[in-house]
């Protein structure tokens, strides 16, 4: 027997316990193990009856993600769910942590289920792009009806214990559901209660009118299955477990789960979770422990500090927002209560905590009221001199030891760190907005962060429920440096012969929710355009410029909140139309320089653009700015709009081949050398036959 399961054998109780940290994932080896115990469990004349639990912080999380794509090792999960289900002698599961995927698939094969209040219960799946495939496409509906169960496997969501309960899915609360299980099992030994055999319970379907309602609700529901076949495949197997003699049921589903794995959409949203876990182990932490933040200062309550005021009380810090005067104080403080009003109404937070979490928020117009404060936010305006006299200010009125994070997009923050005597307290944190909705945040380490404030900015971005990527110091960090090599590749092509809504058809084909021009007129033209102007003296004369961009601004398109940038907008409009105009404007452009306009298709658009970003990845992969190639790829997927479907910029340039790619660059360098030249990373890559995803395992 393997030790992720341990077995113990106490007056007719077996009590298998799997114990494979961090959230005993069903990896062979635990499904052999398992499997083996309860066959002795079965053989043994003294076991009448099984409990099933689980040690550490969960019940089993789901099939060991890391294990797809590998040789499956017997038992298969759905063989050993089969196994489960014929027991003869009654099984019960004690259920606490987190009860997903195949971790629920197991438990829906017990006689009894016990899960402690709060257990979380749901089939992920779908997130990664496949269906529940240890048979709960079949089991879960028959157990708690078609349209419950669908909107499990659809969303992907969990439901509490408590729900669960009023479904059928949970039989017991309980706090200590190990003891609970165990007291079971020796009640029905004593002949003092009963205890159902899961084959006693199996609940055949009853009312198939509803359950065929459901599934073709569910049906109408689903969006086009080209990009995602997952959803439209969960809703056959349920359709199939009404139809089909359960068996064949069993074996649809097996079927729907080994053509979705398959699928290079799957592999790409398993690359993106694992991407997610593997960005939370920075380098340069080494053991240290973060440092304990409780009260954070926040500088600035314009959108951007606001958004970030309202996400720490939220996540249960006390919080002193600081302003230049009560006027400005009073405005800020007002755009959190707006911000935190619009959670309660969008349901993001229970109304009874609106009190609660409005409490612990207090106001400031003297930088003293910073003193007692374990780290500050600053969020003021984007000016290299604005920012440092504020770090400069802050650094003589906070504690030693306190913190000083700055919200800068580009700057560069080793010399922010300067104007402090602490340098090694300095870090950037890099929110996007609007905050509530944008997961990511870009942790940003100077030459001189101390490991422990490393460890402190990924722990708060974990309390606010972020996701941190490390970055290190240049000009955009990962995220705005991809995006103007995005911008940059896309610019060229509208001066080629590209319109601006070719460009962004292009992208949104590509599966992008918005182009890069629907996002420019929404974000507002003038503040890349300022950046530019503040660019324009360092830059190089001899390199290829774009001016389409500063010919709209002057001509006063400046976005959306314009009622023109690149498209045309209706009063107070958010959907933007054509615009000849802005086609004069190009050609005018094109002209002054000469070109004359080629036909640019939706494919060579798609294939510069990827380029361009997956070059420019390479780049901040040889800098160091990036740890790793999946950090890339998470920081466009959250921060970008890349879909997570194609799981980034870097695993699109593995998909195709590096040598492809690097090709295709060394081409379009004859046209401009300065901006396509492959990073010499290709070519290491080429001749070490790798891949980008190979180095996120070094
Ligand atoms: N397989 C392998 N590893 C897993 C895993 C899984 N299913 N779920 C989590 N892990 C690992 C993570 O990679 C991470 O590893 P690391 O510490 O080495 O980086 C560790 O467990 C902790 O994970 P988190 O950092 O995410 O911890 P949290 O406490 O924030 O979240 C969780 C815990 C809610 C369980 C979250 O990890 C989660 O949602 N996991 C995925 C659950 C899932 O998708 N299950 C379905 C799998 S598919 C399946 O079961 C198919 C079946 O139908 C056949």
């Amino acid at each position: 027997m393997t030790e992720v399961v341990r077995v113990n054998r106490s007056d007719g109780v077996a009590t298998i316990t799997i114990d494979n940290p961090p959230v005993n994932a069903l990896g062979h080896a635990v499904r052999k193990g398992l499997l083996a115990a309860l066959e002795a469990a079965w053989s043994d004349p003294d076991v009448r009856a099984i409990v099933l639990c689980a040690a550490g912080r969960t019940w089993p999380a789901g099939a060991d993600i890391r294990e797809f794509g590998k040789p499956p090792g017997e038992p298969s999960l759905p063989a050993l769910c089969r196994a489960l289900s014929k027991s003869r002698k009654p099984v019960v599961v004690a259920l606490h942590g987190n009860v997903l995927g195949g971790g629920l698939e197991l438990a829906l094969v017990a006689g009894l289920r016990i899960a402690r209040p709060g257990t979380q219960l749901g089939l992920p799946e779908v997130s990664l792009g496949i269906l529940p495939g240890g048979g709960g496409t079949q089991r879960l509906p028959r157990l708690i009806g078609a349209k419950p169960a669908l909107g499990m496997m659809l969303t992907g969501l969990p439901i509490t214990a408590e729900r669960a309960g009023d479904l059928g899915l949970v039989d017991v609360l309980a706090d200590d559901p190990d003891a609970a299980a165990d007291r079971a099992a020796r009640a029905w030994i004593a002949g003092e209660a009963d205890l159902p055999l899961a084959s006693e319970r199996k609940v055949t379907p009853t009312d198939a009118e509803a359950w065929l309602s459901a599934v073709a609700e569910a049906r109408r529901g689903l969006g086009p299955s080209g990009r995602l076949p997952a959803p439209a495949r969960i809703v056959d197997c349920v359709e199939a477990a009404l139809l089909l003699p359960e068996d064949e049921g069993h074996a649809f589903e097996r079927v729907a789960f080994k053509e979705l794995l398959a699928t290079p959409q799957s592999a790409a949203l398993r690359h993106a979770f694992l991407a997610e876990r593997r960005a939370q182990r920075p380098s340069g932490v080494g053991g240290a422990s973060p440092r304990e933040i409780e009260h954070v200062g926040v500088v600035g309550g314009g959108f951007m500090g606001a958004g970030i005021a309202t996400a720490l009380i939220g996540a249960g810090y006390k919080v002193t927002l600081l302003e230049r005067d009560a006027e400005a104080l009073a405005a800020g403080l007002a755009r959190v209560a707006t911000q935190h009003e619009r959670a309660v109404e969008k349901g993001r937070l229970d109304p009874e905590m609106r009190e609660e979490e409005w409490a612990r928020i207090e106001g400031a117009t003297q930088v003293e009221a910073f003193h007692p404060v374990d780290m500050v936010i600053e969020a003021a305006f984007e000016d290299e001199a604005v920012k440092s006299g504020i770090l400069a200010e802050l650094d003589r009125v906070v504690k030693p030891g306190a913190i000083l994070a700055t919200n800068t997009s580009y700057l560069d923050i080793n010399r922010l760190a300067d104007a402090t005597s602490r340098p090694g307290d300095v870090i950037g944190l890099h929110f996007f907005s609007p905050v509530h909705a944008m997961k990511l945040i870009e942790v940003v380490v100077t030459d001189r962060t101390e490991p422990d404030v490393v460890a402190t900015g990924f722990a708060v971005a974990k309390r606010l429920g972020k996701v941190a990527v490390r970055a290190g110091v240049c000009d955009g960090f990962i995220g705005n440096r991809m995006l103007t090599a995005y911008r940059t590749a896309t610019d060229f092509l509208l001066e080629d012969g590209a319109s601006p809504y070719e460009v962004d058809r292009a992208m949104v084909a590509f599966g992008f929710p918005l182009g890069p021009y629907q996002v420019l007129d929404m974000a507002g033209l003038d503040i890349s355009w300022a950046r530019r102007k503040w660019l324009a003296a360092a830059r190089d004369p001899t390199r290829r410029y774009v001016a389409i961009g500063d010919r709209l601004c002057e001509a006063g398109r400046l976005g959306q909140k314009a009622g023109r940038g690149y498209y045309l907008y209706s009063e107070g409009g958010r959907k933007g139309v054509e615009d000849s105009e802005v086609l004069k404007l190009i050609e005018a452009e094109r002209d002054a320089k000469g070109i004359v306009a080629r036909p640019v298709s939706e494919r060579e658009i798609q294939k510069r653009a990827l380029a361009a970003m997956a070059n420019e990845g390479a780049r901040i992969l040889e800098e160091k700015i990036a740890e790793r190639p999946s950090d890339i790829d998470l920081v466009m997927m959250m921060g970008y709009g890349f879909p997570r479907w194609r799981g980034g910029p870097m695993l699109v340039a593995d998909r195709e081949d590096p040598l492809m790619v690097r090709d295709r660059l060394r081409d379009y360098a004859r046209e401009d050398e300065w901006f396509w030249r492959p990073a010499p990373l290709w070519d290491e890559l080429i001749k070490n036959g790798r891949t980008f995803d190979d180095l996120n395992a070094d």
